[in-house]
């Protein structure tokens, strides 16, 4: 008889905290295995909601060196919501010699006595908690007798995780990948600006996937890169003042429209955790270039100025020009930039950093 805990939730995604109470499931309470049961979530219900292969990657990735774990997909696989009470059910049904507890967390006791079938289902089988923050429902626990259990608690969540808190925390191969498929970007991106600004940056995302795909660059990074340019365009300018004065205080002199490209930068890498320095790059450098462009450094800056949604004159020409030819057409919205901001606002009020770009991608050409 193997004594089984099984371990049921979204996991969307699964974060470090789940990994600890798996550990103290085999540790401290000495369970034969762990069987994660995740739920079937109506990926249809949320904007951002992740595919079932999406959570289920993430939960193999997290419990790779946990031979005692693993996962089960029988609610996953139903297509729709399922009562506990019938996944309990069908477990003791079909391992009638092993030994079922059902694990939680201690956030789940203030809904534990509405869930369906609830008084057949505390008869069928053992509940253990898990002391997910200090304050729980007592009530429950002593009328149930239910025992409560301490693990080794970063008080994460994946609603914290989903909203970029305490990323440091994560499990790193996850967080890599929760990056780099560009997920929660609702909670990520959209709740951060105006829904102007997220279509922009869906859009530009796209056209860099484009531009990639003309100038045989890594598909993935133009589409990261693209999509997360103005990560920080709705940052107040405090905000970004005090970032800029962290980690890159030398750039607080350039002035201040461009301060959302360098903090942007520093917000991927600092709090998203992304550790890709062309993507860092491409951000960084996506409104006023920079001496060394790479392809996708040019993908970043001019698909921010010919996504679909543009409309300003002459943008078909350059639209044309840019999938053509990415450097002429790269160096010819630099002049355009430039020629249209000293028109507007003055020579003096157009920062050092495109100047630098300016002189070295049109002036010097001009002067050879
Ligand atoms: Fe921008
Ligand atoms: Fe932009």
């Amino acid at each position: 008889m193997r004594r089984i805990a099984l371990f049921g939730g979204s996991f969307d995604p699964i974060h470090t905290d789940h990994v600890n109470i798996i550990k103290a499931c085999r540790d401290d309470l000495h369970f034969d295995e762990v069987w994660i049961v995740p739920a079937f979530v109506n990926p249809f219900k949320n904007i951002s909601t992740s595919s079932v292969a999406q959570r289920l990657a993430m939960i193999e990735m997290a419990i790779k060196d946990l031979p005692y774990a693993r996962i089960s997909q029988f609610e996953i696989s139903k297509q729709k919501s399922s009562y506990t009470y019938d996944t309990i059910l069908h477990f003791k049904r079909h391992y009638p010699d092993d030994q079922f507890t059902f694990i939680m967390g201690s956030d789940q006791l203030d809904n534990f006595e509405s869930w369906n079938f609830f008084d057949e289902l505390i008869a069928a089988i053992d509940f253990k908690i898990f002391k997910r923050s200090d304050q729980y429902n007592h009530a429950i626990v002593a009328k149930y007798q239910l025992e409560v259990f301490d693990f080794e608690n970063n008080y994460l969540s994946s609603t914290k995780i989903r909203n970029l808190e305490s990323l440091d925390l994560q499990i790193k191969p996850v967080n890599d990948y929760i990056n780099n498929n560009l997920m929660y970007l609702y909670e990520r991106l959209e709740t951060k600006m105006d829904e102007k600004r997220y279509y922009h940056s869906l859009n530009v995302g796209q056209m860099a996937l484009e531009l990639a795909q003309l100038n045989g660059v890594d598909l993935n990074k133009a589409m990261i890169a693209g999509t997360l340019h103005d990560v920080a365009k709705r940052w107040p300018v405090e905000k970004m003042r005090s970032y800029l004065a962290k980690y890159a205080s030398d750039l607080l002199t350039e002035p201040e429209p461009i301060w959302h490209s360098f903090v942007g930068a520093l917000h991927i890498k600092h709090d998203w955790l992304f550790d890709d320095e062309e993507i860092y790059s491409a951000i960084f450098k996506h409104t006023v270039g920079d001496k060394i462009m790479s392809p996708l450094d040019m993908i970043v800056f001019c698909a921010d100025k010919i996504s679909l949604e543009r409309n300003y004159p002459g943008v078909q020409e350059f639209r044309t020009l840019v999938k053509a030819d990415l450097r002429l057409g790269f160096k010819e919205l630099l002049r355009n930039q430039v020629e249209v901001a000293a028109k507007k606002h003055g020579q003096d009020a157009i920062g050092s950093q495109i100047m630098t770009t300016y002189q070295h991608w049109i002036k010097e050409v001009e002067h050879e």
